[in-house]
């Protein structure tokens, strides 16, 4: 256990029930602000809003039965998450079901798998050297640490994705019109959220066509580019067209997925380690201390991972706390059964990462951040009561692309710089499509002192 103690902000759980009205409107602007004190012991919980059916699994065991011994009957995704991003990425795998998610899976998967990871790390580690010369610029400054850890991650992923070249040239055009498009609509479905069908018109649809229209119009030029080029530099798109055959419009709905899954994640669990960090000293400068035995000055490449599991144990244990990925949500194909209890076909079938990953039975001292329970040695963690990544057949396809990113730009920047919390500023966690701190985390940064 650490010799000090740091309690990060989280809502305070629900007491008594909300009326309709106010949880729609608290859902609104985040659903962490939803869940009540009882939520946080139970196994699993049901409950309702108007004609929608929810299931909640809470422990191992449901969250087991439910995502992988019944991953057929719950594979299709969320009528919410369908209806906030069908018009972004079509059928792209995030979204996609049945047999067009199977052959989209095997590709996506080919060009991001672990086996490829030591050719799209170099990426990584060329991208976060740049990013040390921008913050000896920029040191003694106030910055927005989530927006710099969102260009930070949006020119990985797009060098990654469209190459080198191409792909930093993009990068402006790209993250400014999915910004757009988020802004649009991140509000909440209601209309699906209260069970009302897929048919029913959405308002939001009609004013988010625009700027999907114009997203899917620049990566599809990209994209072009890139398949007319078959001599041109390595990238996923090449990866993918090497790896299996897809319409024009498959490749580009895959490169919208893999932009919008691969940078925001990893740019919010960054902000939020280098908040955890300002906040808990004592595990800074055991960060500090492992990067400079293992890196001596350098940004972390593919063989210097094993030898940083304390960076990897603060990008877990900020992944337990903030899970980017807020909610899995499926929906029941058929009538089934969970924990014996029948779950009717249509039901939403859900997994609150954060409740799961903050639950009183699974966790000690659940709020507490605490990157020793991730370290070598320590008490294992149940692989289902800790799954920021997804599990089964769904899990992400990029995990060990986010979290070797995030262990390199943390590593290779805290070794150099502190990033402090300012006066009287404290972020508060936000979770609607993902987990953020806020609109905006303002912070310091200085140079490491020497
Ligand atoms: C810290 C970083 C990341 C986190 C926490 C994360 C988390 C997740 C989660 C929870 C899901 C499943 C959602 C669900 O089941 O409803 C998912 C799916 C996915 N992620 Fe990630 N992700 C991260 C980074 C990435 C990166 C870097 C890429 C690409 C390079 C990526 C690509 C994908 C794709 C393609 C899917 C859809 C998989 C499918 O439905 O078959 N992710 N991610």
């Amino acid at each position: 256990m650490s010799a000090s103690v740091y309690i990060p902000p989280h809502p305070r759980p629900l007491e008594k029930r909300l009326p309709l009205r106010e949880t729609i409107r608290r859902g609104r602007e985040s659903f962490l602000a939803l869940y009540y004190a009882d939520q946080y012991e139970r196994d699993w919980f049901a409950s309702r809003i108007l004609l929608r059916p929810m299931f909640f699994c809470n422990s191992p065991d449901t969250v087991r039965e439910a995502f992988i011994d019944k991953a057929a009957l719950i594979e299709r995704k969320s009528p919410q998450m369908r209806h906030a991003l069908e018009p972004l990425l079509g059928d792209g795998l995030f979204i996609s079901d049945g047999l067009v998610w199977k052959a989209r899976r095997r590709t996506v998967q080919a060009a991001t798998h672990v086996s490829r990871i030591a050719e799209l790390i170099p990426v990584m580690t060329e991208v976060v050297e740049e990013w040390v010369r921008s913050w000896e610029a920029r040191a003694g400054q106030e910055i927005d640490i989530l927006a710099d850890m969102a260009e930070l991650t949006s020119e990985i992923i797009c060098r990654a994705l469209f190459g080198r070249q191409l792909g930093s040239r993009a990068r402006r055009v790209v993250v400014e019109a999915f910004t757009a498009y988020q802004a649009k609509v991140e509000q909440m479905d209601v209309a699906s959220l209260v069970g009302l069908p897929d048919w029913f018109p959405r308002f939001q649809g009609l004013r988010v066509g625009r700027e999907a229209r114009h997203i899917q119009r620049v990566v599809g030029e990209l994209v072009d580019a890139i398949l007319a080029a078959p001599e041109g530099e390595g990238s996923l798109i090449r990866a993918m067209a090497e790896a299996g055959t897809m319409s024009r419009d498959g490749f580009r709905n895959e490169a919208a997925t893999l932009f919008m899954a691969g940078h925001e994640t990893t740019a919010n669990t960054l902000a939020w380690a280098w908040w955890l960090l300002a906040n808990a000293p004592w595990e800074a400068e055991a960060l500090r201390a492992e990067a400079d035995a293992a890196l001596g000055g350098r940004v972390a490449s593919h063989e210097d991972l094993p030898n940083l599991p304390r960076a990897r144990a603060v990008i877990e244990e900020t992944l337990r706390l903030y899970p980017p990925v807020p909610v899995l949500a499926r929906e029941a194909s058929d009538a089934t059964t969970i924990a014996g209890q029948p779950i009717a076909k249509g039901t939403m079938v859900a997994i609150s990462l954060w409740l799961l990953h903050r639950h009183r039975k699974w966790w000690q001292r659940p709020d507490h951040f605490e990157p020793e329970r991730f370290l070598p040695g320590a008490a294992p963690v149940d692989r289902y009561s800790y799954v920021p990544f997804s599990l089964g057949p769904r899990v992400c396809t990029g995990m060990h692309f986010g979290l070797y990113e995030a262990i390199i730009a943390l590593s290779g920047l805290a070794q150099r710089f502190t990033v402090s919390a300012l006066p009287g500023h404290e972020a508060f966690p936000v979770a609607r499509l993902t987990t953020r701190p806020g609109a905006e985390l303002r912070m310091r940064l200085d140079r490491r002192a020497a």
